[in-house]
């Protein structure tokens, strides 16, 4: 199972286009109708869709897995009693599957057959996505429910966070203890701690500054540094995040903690908490698809 590729809507979807592709250092994969596609340097045949549109809001979050773990999320879905519905592709690379409602209305696609591409050269692209992060009402039952549901495994509990896997990378997704629902941060992987640090000289030049970073997290060990990105969410420059063993115990909230001042490994930027929080607020989950038998 891997994260590939988070599906946006949003008003100016040509605009955010632009600054992905000339600033924030993405690759232009399509134009299909109204919907812009962006890709990185890897295989992935586009990382994020930008779908033109009245409102900002989430479509999905694609993951691609196996037909057999396929087969597995549509039994565990139906028996969680979860909205899911199947799904076809018409995104680049297609593929066939489910697309699944999560309680606060998170929207997961998972897909089979989906067609990869060659890698493109480009040390300033992603190389993919790390991680895409909601914020929750609820983030301890969430964390609960994609175990259940969809086989994935809580990684950590921090104070602000569930950090769950779904290989053996420390997190694909996490889930912040908000209150509220909705995309907290999209995380682009950059080749490494170089590229990250590029990527932020390059915003600077257009006079922009990081809302947080840089800095090295604790859970997942990656190098950050966040933006709120023109077109309203926040988005990251990170290294990889760690890798763990099948047995890695979750570690809580106690075995995540921070010297006074500090919220991260290197403690050399402020975080702009009110900024974030205002960009965390603007992408909403919304399903457009009614439920359907998976036929699981
Ligand atoms: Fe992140």
């Amino acid at each position: 199972m891997k994260l590939r590729s988070i599906e946006l809507a949003l008003p100016g979807a040509a605009d955010a286009a632009a600054f992905l592709t000339d600033i924030w250092g993405m690759a232009p994969a399509a134009v299909e109708g109204n919907i812009h596609y962006l890709r990185g340097s890897g295989g992935f045949p586009y990382l994020i869709a930008l779908e033109d549109s009245a409102d900002s809001y989430v479509r999905s979050t694609t993951f691609v897995c196996t037909v057999e773990r396929l087969e597995q999320l549509k039994r565990s879905v139906s028996e969680a009693g979860l909205t899911a519905a199947p799904v076809t592709s018409d995104d680049p690379g297609g593929g066939h599957g489910i697309i699944v409602e999560l309680a606060e209305g998170e929207l997961l696609r998972f897909l089979v057959d989906a067609a990869e591409v060659a890698p493109i050269e480009g040390h300033d692209l992603p190389v993919k996505l790390t991680h895409v992060v909601f914020n929750s009402a609820d983030a301890e039952a969430t964390g609960h429910l994609v175990e259940e549901a969809l086989g994935f495994r809580v990684s950590d509990r921090t104070k602000g966070m569930v950090f769950v896997r779904c290989n053996d990378s420390h997190h694909s997704t996490a889930f912040a203890r908000a209150g509220f629902a909705s995309l907290n941060h999209i995380a682009f992987e950059k080749e490494d701690l170089d590229a990250v640090m590029r990527g932020i000289g390059r915003l600077r030049d257009q006079d922009m500054v990081p809302a947080w970073g840089p800095g090295r997290h604790g859970p997942g060990a990656n190098v950050f540094a966040y933006f709120i990105a023109p077109f309203g969410p926040v988005i990251e420059f990170s290294t990889a995040v760690n890798k763990v063993p099948d047995d890695y115990q979750p570690g809580a909230p106690e075995d995540w903690t921070w010297p006074e001042k500090r919220i991260d490994q290197w403690g050399m930027s402020d975080k702009d908490l009110d900024g974030l929080r205002a960009a965390e607020e603007k992408f909403r989950h919304r399903r457009n698809w009614e439920a359907a038998p998976l036929d699981a």
